[in-house]
């Protein structure tokens, strides 16, 4: 397969970059099968609306049908791998100073694929937290009981993924807002930069001189703006940029 080209400055401007911030989103993990936010559901769960059940008021309503509606999407993304995409990410990490990725992702592909520097922004479907605490619970008996409960109070556990209308959990966003502030390459990758306060990160990078990239098959509110618009899949785009920054050199 013939190599995306990638723009010599972008090459350059990447060879002697010491600081780099990544935000990818649902669009990263696409080519791993897992589908996007705003694609459809498919088979059982065709019927619901991931923002009917992505809330903490559905779950309150009926949180049997939330806890397996998780376990559903856990069991779709263990028959996900990661992919070239998520690798060259790791490469990335490994050859620059001082890297951050920063994800919208809740399905934990770029720790499995080695990523070491991120920031899991909307938390991660496989950790669980007690509803009533709102605290992390390693393990629970698992007596049958949908959902569990958790072992200090009993209360019901829940994902620990952030909810439709949830604060975002304030240290991983601090330190997102902080490599936005100071990084001097930012990219954006398959997110539709529509759900905030993540997609406000680009635009913070943006307004302080950084240089912007955005890797995406379709355009966003971002696209106008940034530096770099390389328009395909992370998968394909991705390994082109290592290679032609780093294995070419
Ligand atoms: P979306 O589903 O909103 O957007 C996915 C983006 O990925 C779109 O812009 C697609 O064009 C792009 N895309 C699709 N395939 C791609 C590929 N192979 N390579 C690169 N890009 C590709 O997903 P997010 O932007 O991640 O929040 O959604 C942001 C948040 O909205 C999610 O984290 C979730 C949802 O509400 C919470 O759950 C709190």
């Amino acid at each position: 397969m013939r190599e995306v080209p990638i723009p010599s400055e972008l090459v350059n401007r990447l060879r002697h970059a010491r600081q780099v911030a990544v935000l990818t989103g649902a669009g990263v993990s696409a080519e791993s099968g897992v589908p996007t936010f705003r694609e459809a559901q498919t088979g059982l769960w065709a019927q619901y609306d991931p923002q009917e059940l992505a809330t903490p008021e559905a779950f309150r309503r009926n949180p049997k049908l939330v806890w397996e509606w998780y376990a559903w999407r856990q069991e779709r993304i263990r028959q996900a791998e990661p992919h070239a995409g998520h690798r060259a990410l790791v490469t990335m990490e490994q050859q620059i100073p001082e890297f951050s990725l920063i994800t919208q992702n809740v399905d934990g592909l770029h720790r499995r694929a080695g990523s070491h520097q991120l920031v899991e922004l909307h938390g991660n479907i496989f950790r669980a937290k007690c509803f009533s605490e709102d605290r992390p619970v390693e393990n629970w008996s698992d007596d049958g009981e949908i959902p569990p409960r958790c072992p200090r109070c009993g209360g019901l556990l829940r994902p620990d993924v952030v909810w439709f209308g949830e604060a975002l959990p304030a240290a991983a966003l601090h330190t997102a807002q902080h490599a936005a502030r100071t990084t001097e390459i930012f990219f954006s990758i398959g997110t539709s930069t529509l759900v905030y306060p993540a997609a406000d990160l680009p635009f913070v990078a943006l307004g302080l001189g950084a240089t912007v990239v955005e890797i995406n098959p379709q355009p966003t509110p971002l696209s106008p703006h940034v530096t770099f618009s390389l328009t395909g899949a992370a998968g394909e785009i991705l390994p082109a940029l290592v290679n032609q920054t780093w294995e070419a050199a």
